[in-house]
């Protein structure tokens, strides 16, 4: 099992370029299902989980090729869905990555039937997809959930809806979208989702020939089209991969320009850190936007506090990272963790590492600036692992990361990019240290 062995001290100064967003990668893989065409999608990043999904699309009868692109962290995917008799997503793929759930949706509005594995919780969660089954059951489907799995079909076909949602969630707006993209009459979405990637997915579905109004806001309008065509898709930049080497950047100082990374998808985490003290620019470069961030040796952090909630509001997946932040900064930081109901694991790897703080259900109240000083610790989710990496490029002397393979789901040559911004971080094989 490889492990990342940290000297920690160092700052952080150069250009990161930041890879294709795993998070808009996955739903719009799972679109290619919706047309026999062929589907191109570029700029996915080369990660666990987008080739545990091209995995399961293959299960469910899709040719699927998958070509390394520039330096190799990103990848471009060619499938074509024939689609196959009994469409199953099994649960041996579906138990490493959750976000096969999003097959449902296409098949269901493809090929009228689907079984699919209940993905089961995770280290966040229990993560539910009662919202998703409840849509699709208003949209004329018959669920039934038996020995692990969601046996979904319709008679005829599926039937465009006025839905509201009873909770905002990412996965059932991206899932009931596609469905809506492929039925006939138009669909509305209340209280859907507004998360960036859900606006990359309906650009997708727009190029397969789909019609949607209302991206940027909580009522998405779908007209379906009752033959979706293929097409070619460049998928947005990871905010999350960003906003990861932001943290990094503030926790550990330095002067690092991000290339690639929409400014607008991170307005809430830049906000943030700007008021820590930390200086951020943004500019035009020539691969797309850019973002430069410094905080110079030395320099105090103001504490900040931070809650989580559905975008625009403070994105879940950076809580661990700014908690790893605000370790170092001057004061109090209370960090409340609105969207899941156990996403504070790396509170206790980062107590050993030397961190103050003290959870309390939700809340998580962080006292900095804390001397963080090297140990081993170990990953438990995919960005906790990316707090603790964080805190161990801090901490003096040598912080060991175990478990990485939660890393390397989301994130695409992470220690490389770090090494090329002067990070003394290496990665060796399980026991090798
Ligand atoms: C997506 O997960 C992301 N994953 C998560 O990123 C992210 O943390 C999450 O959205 C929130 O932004 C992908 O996009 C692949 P939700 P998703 O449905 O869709 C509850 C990462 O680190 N809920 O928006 O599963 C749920 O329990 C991952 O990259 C129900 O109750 O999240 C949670 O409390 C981790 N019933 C809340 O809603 C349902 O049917 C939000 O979940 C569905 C969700």
């Amino acid at each position: 099992m490889d492990r990342l062995v940290i000297q920690g001290g160092h700052p952080l100064r150069g250009r990161i370029r930041v890879s294709g967003a795993k998070n808009a990668a996955l739903p719009c893989l799972a679109a290619a299902l919706l047309t026999p065409d062929e589907v191109v999608l570029s700029n996915l990043p080369a990660v666990a989980d987008i080739r545990t999904m091209v995995k399961v699309l293959q299960a469910l009868g899709t040719e699927a090729t998958l070509e390394p692109e520039g330096e190799g962290f990103e990848l471009t995917a060619r499938l074509t869905c024939a689609g196959s008799e009994d469409p199953k997503a099994p649960y041996e793929l579906v138990k490493t990555m959750r976000a096969s759930i999003l097959v449902l949706g296409p098949l269901l509005a493809r090929f009228g039937k689907a079984t699919v594995s209940l993905p089961g919780g995770c280290a966040i969660g229990a993560r539910p997809v009662n919202l998703h089954l409840e849509a699709l059951e208003r949209m004329g489907a018959t669920i039934e959930i038996s020995h692990g799995y969601i046996h979904a079909s319709v008679k005829d076909h599926l039937k465009a809806i006025d839905h509201t949602f009873e909770k905002v969630s990412v996965g059932a707006t991206e899932n009931i979208l596609m469905a809506a993209a492929l039925v006939d009459g138009t669909t509305v979405l209340r209280n859907a989702a507004q998360e960036p990637e859900i606006g990359d997915l309906a650009q997708l579905l727009v190029k397969m020939g789909a019609q949607i109004e209302g991206l940027g806001t909580g009522i998405l309008s779908v007209t379906g089209a009752g033959r979706l065509h293929g097409c070619e898709h460049a998928v947005i930049p990871d905010r999350i991969e960003a906003g990861t080497y932001l943290c990094a950047v503030a926790a550990a100082c330095g002067d690092v320009v991000l290339d690639r990374c929409e400014p607008e998808h991170l307005r809430s985490l830049l906000d943030l850190l700007e008021r820590t003290g930390c200086v951020i620019t943004e500019r035009e470069g020539q691969g797309g936007r850019q973002v430069r961030i410094q905080r110079e040796v030395g320099q105090k952090l103001r504490s900040k506090d931070a809650t989580t909630l559905p975008f625009p509001g403070f994105p879940t997946d950076l809580q661990a990272q700014v908690m790893a932040v605000m370790t170092q900064a001057c004061g109090i930081s209370v960090i409340n963790e609105g969207i899941f109901e156990n996403r504070f694991q790396h509170a206790m790897e980062l107590e050993r590492l030397g961190a103050n703080l003290r959870t309390d259900g939700h809340t998580a109240i962080v006292a900095g600036p804390a001397e963080l000083t090297g140990c081993t610790v170990m990953a438990t989710d995919l960005r906790a692992s990316a707090a603790l990496v964080i805190a161990g490029l801090v901490a003096k002397g040598e912080t060991i990361v175990d478990r990485i393979y939660h890393l390397d789901r989301g994130y695409a040559g992470l220690e490389k990019k770090l090494q090329g911004v002067g990070a003394h971080i290496e990665r060796v094989g399980g026991g090798r240290v």
